[in-house]
């Protein structure tokens, strides 16, 4: 009987693990990261300016921001060139864990340069790739 809970236990724990690893899409990454004023990309835009950073606050939004980013290489491109799009999205999710690296390290310099280059590559993988609507 014992046995038998404990394998039913398992099973269950194994079954919520891997539809936890299920790879979310390109549209749940772009709006959990950048939809609205609370989104985390506008939280992090004013936390990265301060004069005394809240580090702790800042590494939560970074990790999350690297962990979802590196979804995105995942996918394929709802549109355009696979090859190009994936070349964007690599460098996306480097760009992410970079940032979230130099965060961990509370380098502020590294971290604003990381941000800096993540800023500027949304523009470019629109055009290419984001359906218009
Ligand atoms: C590597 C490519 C890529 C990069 C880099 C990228 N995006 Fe996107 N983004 C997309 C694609 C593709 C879509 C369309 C997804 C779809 O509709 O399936 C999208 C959609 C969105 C959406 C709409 C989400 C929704 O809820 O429909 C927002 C907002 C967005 N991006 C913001 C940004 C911002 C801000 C940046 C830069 C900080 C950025 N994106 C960087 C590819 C990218």
């Amino acid at each position: 009987m014992f046995g038998t809970s404990v394998l039913v236990v398992l099973g269950a724990t194994l079954l919520a693990a891997s539809s936890d690893d299920k790879t979310p899409s390109i549209e749940e990454v772009m709006h959990k990261l950048h939809q609205g004023k609370n989104a985390p990309i506008a939280k992090l835009k004013t936390a990265l300016k301060s004069a005394s950073p809240d580090w702790t606050a800042i590494q939560k939004l970074t990790k999350n921001y690297a962990t979802l980013a590196a979804a995105m290489p995942k996918n394929d491109a709802p549109k355009g060139d696979q090859a190009a799009y994936h070349k964007l999205a690599t460098a996306f999710a480097s760009n992410a864990k970079a940032l979230d690296a130099a965060a961990q390290e509370e380098n502020q310099a590294s971290a604003k340069a990381a941000f800096t280059k993540i800023g500027a590559s949304c523009k470019t993988c629109h055009n290419a790739h984001r359906p218009e609507d």
